[in-house]
């Protein structure tokens, strides 16, 4: 690892701070760090097809933050907000501009998987303690992963194979994919296919366009003649709307499926047109357990809208920060405690319970949703406690 970004920081300032010791005694290095608020870089996007998934992240992170009465292990956070715009080709300088211009100490972020890849590229590098909120890119948590990053969202493959294996085990015997032709779309496309060819089904096709467009036409035209008992899907954000609405207005009488994200957070918008929709996902709507009223609720006076996925995966971000930060004192430069924590975290989510991968991916249940008056209602289980495959990963 080259000594760039917090590393360079990290030894300038034990440089300087035994400096200071020598010739006071008081205070240490660590006392000192342990007094500068926390910088917390929140790079997500706050415009563009995403960004109320951006806030919705920003929003649970923040309320953890003010049940935590303001501090994490003692100390003040600081929050570097920054709107990366879902624009992959400036993740690499976005996140850069974070861990060295601003010189945070941790990067909550972000929600696509194209930007991801560039922070991650950053980080890997820098050493800095990146937990993902959303990008489900599977490389970072397998072949990619690395031991300061951390993912409390889901892997693109995990709810699409769920729902694969749910039609699967129904008897769906043909299904294609529809989506945007970028990691999020096709990644969960292949979980989608393997979870129905374990299950008797065949999966026939993948339909792309380019994100984060929106004419949809030319890709629905087509299914008619594909022969198919459903269609699969991944879109999210304002670019579900559209879909769902398209899909519902051009009259197809094939079942449309999806990763939950098709109906998340998107229901107001639209309307009887996602009514009966089935997705698969790791929230829903009812999920009867203490930690969720408590977190719904205090979402919708903070927010003014109800909780989605996004803010529960933006609040567990923070819970794994505060548990990996709690163990190490205070001290984000204490790693060994720090990673060691969050690895075993066990995270008591408003999904559910949740856990870390070996490889720092969610183990978690995978719901069946139903669009039910206006709500994804959980209908039931698909698959408890899913763990992405995590193959190729070496910490
Ligand atoms: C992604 O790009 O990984 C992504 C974006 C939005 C979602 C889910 C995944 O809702």
């Amino acid at each position: 690892m080259t000594m760039t970004g917090r590393k360079l920081n990290r030894r300038a300032f034990i440089k300087a701070s035994a400096a200071a010791t020598a010739a006071t005694a008081v205070p240490t290095g660590w006392a000192i760090a342990q007094a500068k608020p926390l910088k917390v870089g929140l790079m997500l996007p706050y415009s563009g097809t995403f960004a109320q998934l951006g806030e919705n992240i920003t929003f649970a992170v923040e309320m953890l933050l003010a049940e935590k009465g303001g501090k994490l292990a003692g100390r003040e956070v600081q929050f570097v907000k920054l709107d990366d715009e879902s624009k992959p080709e400036l993740g690499p300088q976005n996140a850069e501009r974070l861990v060295k211009r601003d010189g945070v100490d941790v990067i909550i972020g972000t929600v696509h998987s194209g930007v991801q890849m560039g922070i991650h590229k950053v980080v890997k590098e820098s050493g800095t303690l990146t937990i993902m909120p959303n990008a489900g890119n599977v490389a970072l948590t397998r072949e990619l992963c690395a031991k300061n990053v951390f993912r409390t969202s889901f892997s693109n493959w995990q709810p699409a194979y769920a729902m694969g294996v749910a039609l699967g085990k129904r008897g769906v015997k043909k299904a294609s994919w529809i989506t945007w032709d970028y990691a999020a779309g096709t990644e969960s496309g292949e979980g989608f296919k393997q979870g129905l060819e374990a299950n008797g089904g065949q999966f026939v096709s993948l339909l792309t366009l380019k994100f984060p467009e929106t004419n949809f036409q030319p890709l629905l035209a087509q299914i008619p003649g594909l022969g198919v008992d459903a269609i699969g899907s991944f879109f999210a954000g304002g670019g579900a709307v559209q879909f769902v609405k398209d899909y519902a207005a051009a009259g197809i009488k094939v079942p449309l499926v999806g990763s939950g994200f098709l109906t998340e957070g998107t229901l107001a918008a639209q309307g009887a047109a996602a009514d009966g929709i089935e997705t698969a996902l790791h929230y829903g709507d009812g999920i009867d357990n203490a930690k969720n009223k408590a977190f719904r609720a205090a979402f919708k006076a903070k927010a003014n809208r109800e909780a989605d996925v996004y803010a529960v995966q933006g609040y567990d971000a923070a819970q794994l920060l505060a548990v990996g930060l709690e163990a190490a004192k205070g001290n984000i430069e204490d790693e060994k405690a720090l990673y060691a924590a969050m690895e075993q975290a066990k995270i008591d989510s408003p999904r559910g319970s949740i856990t870390m991968s070996p490889q720092h991916n969610v183990i978690q249940d995978i719901y069946l949703r139903k669009v039910t008056n206006g709500e994804n209602k959980v209908v039931s289980t698909i698959v408890s406690q899913l763990a992405d495959p995590g193959t190729g990963c070496k910490m």
